[in-house]
């Protein structure tokens, strides 16, 4: 049988049985734009526990799930949430308008994230939607003039 005939069978009989889940949704080139899109937008290097510190070395199966290292400034502390349950508590529209409207507090490089092109923005969306299990939120923040619990990185601007 012609592959693109057994794919779309495979889908008919999969969308049959279970609810279009997003990652169904999502042809595989959109979820391989999205991981492109991570990838080199350095979303993990924050989002992802010790993605940069191992040098990309985390599973992807812990990608994008939030990090616990505090980042300690002017600011107070922030901690990179958990992408995976920001994206599941999200339709793509409303991820795509906040990607180009989002300001946050630093580290976080807003002001890039908000030049991402919608195409780009809802393939990351899609792509995030089809990691597994969202796993446990970040820390919250903590306000200026308090001493974080370590591990914690310290902004000084000398
Ligand atoms: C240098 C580290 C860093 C990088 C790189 C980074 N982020 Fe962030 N991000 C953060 C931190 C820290 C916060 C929390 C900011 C705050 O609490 O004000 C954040 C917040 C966010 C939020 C808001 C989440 C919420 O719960 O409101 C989104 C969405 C987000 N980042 C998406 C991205 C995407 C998409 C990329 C890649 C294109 C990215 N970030 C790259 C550190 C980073």
């Amino acid at each position: 049988m012609h592959p693109v005939t057994t794919r779309a069978l495979a889908l008919g009989i999969a969308g049959a049985l279970l609810p279009l889940t997003p990652a169904l949704a999502a042809d595989a080139e959109t979820l391989e734009r999205g991981r492109y899109v991570n990838i080199i937008g350095g979303c993990n290097d924050c989002h992802t526990p010790d993605y940069a510190l191992s040098e990309g070395q985390t599973p992807e199966a812990r990608w994008l799930t939030g990090d616990v290292l505090g980042w300690h400034g002017p600011w107070g502390t922030t901690y990179a949430p958990n992408l995976r349950l920001k994206a599941a508590a999200m339709s793509v529209e409303e991820w795509v308008e906040m990607s180009r409207t989002l300001r946050t507090r630093p580290p976080m490089p807003w002001f890039n994230l908000n030049q991402m092109s919608a195409e780009d923005a809802a393939a990351l969306y899609h792509y995030i939607r089809s990691l597994g299990e969202p796993g446990e939120p970040a820390p919250a923040a903590l306000p200026p003039g308090e001493t974080p619990p370590v591990p914690y990185a310290d902004f000084v601007v000398k």
